[in-house]
């Protein structure tokens, strides 16, 4: 089906306008921001890591959901992991996180020091399409998607496989290919799109919010 309008007249907020925006009123709360985090993680040289707006969804989310076990799939320095393991400090919760990349899980671990959330995180270092194997079916409450975007289609599955009936499949990115100013598509769009489509194929009940770059919040049923 092709997309129509709504009937009725609905205003829609310019985003950029609605981040900054948005940005400036929380900026008076005291939660550490994305740049505050990188400024002080020392580090230049790392994959992106979630936006702020992304980070206050997912404490919303945490807090309401009261997760026990966490599944992260990409750690990079470990922004999301941190977010993540503060908004489950009252009940003591965990969260696993996957990455293929020894040396940027070094600097994600230096950082969970600094935070204070390093007992509560379990860094797996491997390819989170195979490691993520290794998990029991129904292990998660949360399962956070945000690696390389090739697999996103390709691990959908699994994702679904490891989180428990009723839990959450978060994930990162997915309106890249509505971001890209270039008219073809790059390989990671392609990838995503397959991902958007598959993910309707599923039993979840699931939409895309259009915040930071795109993220999908899916319930499995
Ligand atoms: C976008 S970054 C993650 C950002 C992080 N979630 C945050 O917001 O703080 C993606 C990470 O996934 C990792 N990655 C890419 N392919 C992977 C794979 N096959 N298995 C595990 N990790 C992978 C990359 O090394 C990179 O550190």
């Amino acid at each position: 089906m092709s997309y129509e309008p709504p009937l009725q007249g609905t205003k829609r907020p310019d985003l950029m306008k609605a981040v900054k925006y948005i940005e400036e009123i929380y900026s008076e709360k005291k939660e550490r921001s994305l740049n505050e985090f990188i400024r002080m993680s020392g580090v230049e040289d790392f994959d992106p890591l979630i936006e702020d707006d992304i980070a206050r969804l997912f404490s919303v989310l945490v807090t309401l959901t009261r997760p026990k076990r966490i599944l992260e799939i990409g750690t990079s320095i470990g922004f999301s992991t941190t977010i993540l393991a503060k908004a489950m400090e009252e009940w003591g919760g965990r969260v696993i996180s996957l990455e293929i990349d020894a040396e940027v899980a070094k600097n994600a671990i230096a950082n969970f020091k600094r935070e204070g959330v390093k007992d509560s995180i379990d860094v797996v270092i491997g390819n989170a399409d195979e490691t993520i194997r290794d998990f029991e079916d129904d292990s998660f409450d949360i399962v956070f998607q945000d690696s390389s975007k090739r697999l996103y289609p390709v691990m959908l599955d699994e994702c679904l496989r490891v989180l428990k009936p009723g839990g959450l499949l978060l994930v990162d990115d997915t309106l890249f290919p509505v971001i890209n100013p270039k008219e073809e598509w790059t390989d990671s769009d392609e990838a995503i799109h397959r991902f958007n489509k598959r993910l309707l194929e599923r039993s979840v009940i699931s939409t895309i919010l259009p915040i930071g770059e795109g993220c999908t919040i899916a319930v499995k049923l």
